[in-house]
């Protein structure tokens, strides 16, 4: 942002004057638009170390599509979910996997579809959407995944399923995930689940509201959007658990409360505020239960030290705070 200037030889001085006004109009303006816009625009999320890999990883994502968390109806393609029928695939013929996960969102028994959308691969199959029952949601069934399964699933978690608990020694945090939002992220959080401990699962990073948000997490008018950033932010990874380039998927209006990647994960963040200004950056995958957005802002009110990342002033957590995550007992 900070350009400089090279003013060319010759011209009069009454042209150099003039060029002199219109320079100084420019730099004013742009000094304005930076001073404005340099928050938005600038990633609260550099890493304390940024690897070549991250830059790789970043390139070859997929790019999501941008949704509101009421119309999501995503499912994880190369997956193909086992379990008990309550609709039969030959019986249900649709065009697309959208279709399908509205057909399950329709059906109160239904809880995960599957649905055959590779022309190909599917061959008499083609169109078949089975509606299913897992029994724990938390642990699908899974029959088979790849490049290979031509079937493409996902999990339906209504009010009361698909919380699972995020343990610290402050206190547990219910957070509420959204597979039909974000499914691979999701299926990768249920590989951690299977863990008895969740050995790298941390919280390093912790920012309060400031001055710049007001309880409910919407933004004060008038006032710049951070730092503080008011956003925890953390490492969701354990020792035998591989991350998989988690592509980016659903990214919605980032509300209080609601649990995204930074990046292509494993380091996630939970947010305080609305922050408009980060839409559409990030997947989310989650978000807090109302009730524990208390235990949150305690958290976020941890001392830290200050410290800068890339040119982002932040936060640092001067005790991590290590958790693990659960399935509600
Ligand atoms: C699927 O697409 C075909 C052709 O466009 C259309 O005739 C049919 O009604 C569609 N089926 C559903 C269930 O939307
Ligand atoms: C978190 O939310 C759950 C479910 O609403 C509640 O039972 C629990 O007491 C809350 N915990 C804290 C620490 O706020």
């Amino acid at each position: 942002m900070a350009r400089r200037h090279h003013e060319g030889e010759g011209g009069g001085g009454a042209r150099r004057r003039i060029h002199l006004v219109v320079l100084l109009l420019i730099c004013v303006t742009c000094g304005a638009v930076y001073l404005v816009c340099s928050p938005v625009l600038r990633n609260p999320f550099e890493k304390e170390l940024s690897s070549s890999s991250s830059e790789k990883k970043k390139k070859t994502m997929v790019v999501g599509s941008l949704d509101d968390k009421e119309s999501c109806c995503h499912g994880a393609e190369g997956t193909e979910l086992w379990g008990e029928a309550v609709n039969w695939g030959p019986h249900l013929i649709l065009n697309s996997s959208y279709q399908c996960c509205t057909a399950c969102k329709a059906n109160s028994k239904c809880n995960s579809w599957v649905f055959c959308g590779d022309r190909d691969k599917c061959a008499a199959k083609y169109g078949e959407c089975w509606l299913k029952v897992q029994e724990d949601l938390l642990a699908p069934q899974v029959q088979e995944t790849g490049p290979h399964v031509a079937w493409t699933s996902g999990l339906i978690y209504r009010e009361g399923t698909g919380v699972i608990e995020l343990e610290t020694e402050h206190g547990v945090v219910h957070i509420q995930l959204m597979p039909d939002c974000a499914p691979q992220s999701v299926a990768y959080i249920i590989e951690l689940l299977r863990l008895r401990h969740c050995s790298d699962c941390v919280l390093y990073r912790a920012e309060g509201r400031g001055e710049f948000w007001d309880a409910q997490g919407n933004h004060v008018s008038m006032t710049a959007f951070g730092p503080p950033y008011a956003v925890l932010q953390g490492i969701l990874a354990a020792q035998g658990v591989p991350l998989k380039d988690i592509p980016m998927e659903a990214r919605l209006q980032v509300k209080r409360g609601m649990v995204g990647w930074v990046e292509g994960g494993p380091d996630f963040f939970i947010s305080l505020a609305n922050h408009e200004e980060w839409y559409p950056r990030y997947t989310i995958f989650g978000s807090v239960l109302e009730k524990n957005m208390t235990l949150i802002e305690e958290l976020a009110s941890l001392s830290t030290a200050p410290s800068i990342w890339s040119g982002v002033k932040v936060g640092v957590l001067k005790k991590r705070i290590s958790f693990n995550l659960r399935k509600p007992s």
